[in-house]
């Protein structure tokens, strides 16, 4: 389990009134740790969010650090326009790159931080050989693509295991946790490991959005 009074939270703008962005982001800045942006393709996932203009224009008006999440299918080519629209955290899935290790590197190429994303139906294993090149380990506990869908049981047996490995080698890499956080779950996930919660309908969803991350960073003691 992760240190007591160590979570941190990022709302996922996936689930924000997109009329006006920036006055949502405004509301949770002071008390959010990330802001969480879901970039969707369409193709990897089966669904269409927003791209490098979105981050462009809400990057002058925050200074959260932003968690650029990519289910799109060519990742390697948008590396560069995320880094240079402001990105903070970079997240591919694994599934996307040939090479992980190299996907690592050209993030960091940009002096950004680089994060792994890891799909339910895959091997929890496969990312193994990047932990310690990693920044952040992102597990999806949803199946990738919407927001507002039920956290998957077996999403707590793979942060564990992910939470033991990090831990065996030393890594001090953030491990995040994506899809149907709520107050309900998000004990289940800190008690397996989790160091970052995603979250979208929780947080923009609730009458106040400042409590809800109040009590979501409460749950791990
Ligand atoms: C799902 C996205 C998530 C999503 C989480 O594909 O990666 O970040 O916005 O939303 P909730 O918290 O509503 O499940
Ligand atoms: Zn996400």
């Amino acid at each position: 389990m992760a240190k007591t009074g160590t979570v941190k939270i990022a709302p996922s703008i996936l689930s924000a009134d997109f009329g006006c962005l920036a006055e949502e982001i405004r509301k949770i800045e002071k008390d959010a740790d990330f802001l969480h942006i879901d970039v969707m393709d369409g193709h990897y996932v089966p669904n269409i969010s927003f791209g490098v203009p979105i981050v462009c224009s809400i990057r002058p008006r925050t200074d959260l650090l932003f968690d650029v999440h990519l289910m799109i299918t060519n990742p390697l080519d948008f590396i560069e326009p995320f880094a240079v629209a402001g990105a903070d955290y970079i997240t591919v899935h694994i599934e996307t790159v040939d090479d992980p290790a190299e996907a690592i590197r050209l993030i960091h190429s940009y002096g950004k931080k680089a994060g792994l994303s890891i799909h339910p139906d895959t091997d929890i294993e496969s990312v193994f050989p990047y932990l310690l090149q990693a920044d952040l380990i992102l597990i999806m506990s949803v199946y990738p693509g919407f927001g507002g869908q039920s956290f998957l049981k077996e999403a707590p047996e793979r942060i564990h295991i992910i939470r033991s490995k990090l831990d065996e080698i030393g890594s001090e890499a953030l491990l995040s946790v994506d899809g149907g956080i709520s107050e309900q779950t998000a004990p289940l996930a800190v008690a397996a490991g989790a160091t970052l919660l995603v979250t979208g309908k929780a947080v923009f969803g609730a009458l106040d959005p400042v409590e809800m991350i109040r009590r979501l960073k409460a749950c791990d003691g």
